[in-house]
């Protein structure tokens, strides 16, 4: 006998409406794989004469997505609103307080209170899956939390956020600039309502903090992370790393370091012979370093309607078949704060961009702040004298700390001659 899973979906946008694409044309196939019926109950979104790209007339339209938690036909929530606050999380916070399944793609809510969440979930026996939340379409958490569950991991990094890698990879491979490439991502629904948070690197950030606590058994904690965006990052800066041999991506990375564990998300300089250098367009991957595993890479779709469907189909297709875990990993209560490591101690190399008069002593007084903080250059290029009579320097160094390296850069800002503030990107090994 079949049984019956019935399901409401809150936020009918990109997301959205990508699910009821996916439960409606694979309808046959999930019954198949769960011997359950999944069916939509009833839709929220703000706005219900808006036109969408799904017909919703068989579904029950409720004004007021918060009083799904409360109606006793459902046993799932698709919180699909987005937000850390606000509608999305009384929603899933009433929804699992009233015994309901909770399924959601929002990584800054799960960032929030995941964790909190995740013990509601517990208390009131029921799930709380959020595949969609990290990588979009490629089940890293899945694989972190089931599949590499033997490992201990030195290192965890990837490129987490599909709206940056598009808007780096088109402007490298066309020229055009940066604000024209955000707006083409956002038409393609890959950024978020707010797009300063892609940009500046906060919503890699709150995916990396869920990886990090799912991969070392902490809770997640934002304010552990070093965060820095993409907005700086100009078609010259991309053109000289391609001279160099680099590409420019946003990585999110943590590792356990002598220090402790290090979560920090910048843009990176990347040689073109690593694998990830080739993850273009709004591709996302994620390298993980387990001690028994090796290194293993996931790549995939990590923004837009399918993919990120694809990955919250699947979340209730897993409670549909009754696959339970923790959400974390391990019960709520049970992970444990970390020591965390600031990105003072970070040591590596580094890529500065300097604009600078074209006038004599410039060199020696560069040479100089770097040999105060001991950073040897590695490579040294001067592009000629513009028709402003500014020269643009591009240096790049051994392995140093960042924190002589911010010594040194400071000094360098402060001569007459630095016409604009140096661009520094950190060199990934
Ligand atoms: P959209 O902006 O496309 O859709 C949001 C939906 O939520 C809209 O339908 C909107 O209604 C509805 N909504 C907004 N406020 C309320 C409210 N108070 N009550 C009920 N409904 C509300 O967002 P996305 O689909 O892109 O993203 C949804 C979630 O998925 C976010 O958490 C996002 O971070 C996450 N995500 C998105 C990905 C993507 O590629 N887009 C990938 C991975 C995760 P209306 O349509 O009437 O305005
Ligand atoms: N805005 C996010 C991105 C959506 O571009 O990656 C997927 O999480």
């Amino acid at each position: 006998v079949k049984k019956t899973l019935t399901v409401a979906i809150a936020g009918l946008g990109t997301v959205g409406s990508g699910v009821i694409k996916i439960l409606e044309s694979k309808m046959e196939s999930i019954e198949r794989k769960t011997n359950t019926r999944l069916v939509i109950t009833a839709v929220s979104a703000r706005d219900k004469t808006r036109k969408r790209s799904v017909d919703l007339s068989s579904f029950k339209w409720v004004d007021d997505a918060e009083t799904l938690a409360a109606d006793p036909a459902i046993n799932v929530i698709v919180e699909l609103i987005g937000g850390a606050d606000g509608a999305a999380l009384r929603l899933c916070e009433n929804a699992l307080k009233n015994g309901k399944h909770v399924v959601t793609a929002n990584k800054a809510l799960i960032a929030k209170h995941g964790v909190y969440l995740s013990q509601l979930a517990e208390e009131n026996n029921v799930t709380l899956a959020f595949e969609a939340a990290v990588a979009g379409g490629a089940p890293v958490i899945k694989m972190l939390r089931e599949g590499l569950s033997a490992n201990n991991f030195a290192r965890i990094y990837g490129i987490m956020n599909g709206t940056c890698n598009y808007i780096l990879t088109t402007m490298q491979a066309t020229g055009r600039d940066f604000k024209d490439v955000l707006d083409e991502a956002q038409k393609l629904g890959y950024a978020e309502a707010d797009p300063s948070f892609d940009i500046d690197g906060i919503d890699t950030a709150h995916k990396l903090a869920i990886l990090a606590s799912l991969a070392y058994g902490c809770p997640v904690n934002m304010d552990a992370l070093f965060i820095e965006g993409i907005t700086r990052i100009t078609t010259t800066d991309i053109h000289y790393a391609a001279e160099l041999g680099f590409k420019i991506k946003l990585l999110g990375i943590c590792e356990m370091t002598a220090n402790g564990l290090l979560q920090r998300v910048h843009p990176c300089m990347i040689p073109v012979t690593n694998a990830i250098a080739c993850v273009d367009g709004v591709y996302n991957a994620v390298v993980l370093e387990g001690d028994s595993v090796g290194r293993l890479m996931l790549e995939g779709r990590g923004a837009g309607e399918s993919p990120t469907a694809s990955a919250v189909v699947a979340d209730l297709i897993d409670i549909a078949c009754n696959r339970f875990t923790y959400p974390f990993s391990v019960p709520a209560n049970a992970l444990q704060p970390a020591k965390n490591a600031s990105i003072d101690s970070h040591n590596g190399a580094y890529y500065i961009r300097l604009t600078v008069i074209d006038r004599p002593g410039v060199l020696s007084d560069i040479t100089q702040a770097l040999s105060t903080e001991h950073i040897s250059v590695e490579s040294f290029l001067q592009k000629g004298a513009k028709s402003d009579g500014n020269v643009q320097i591009i240096i790049t160094t051994h392995d140093t700390s960042e924190k002589s390296m911010s010594t040194a850069v400071k000094q360098i800002n402060s001569f007459p001659w630095a016409v604009e503030p140096a661009t520094l990107i950190r060199i990934f090994k």
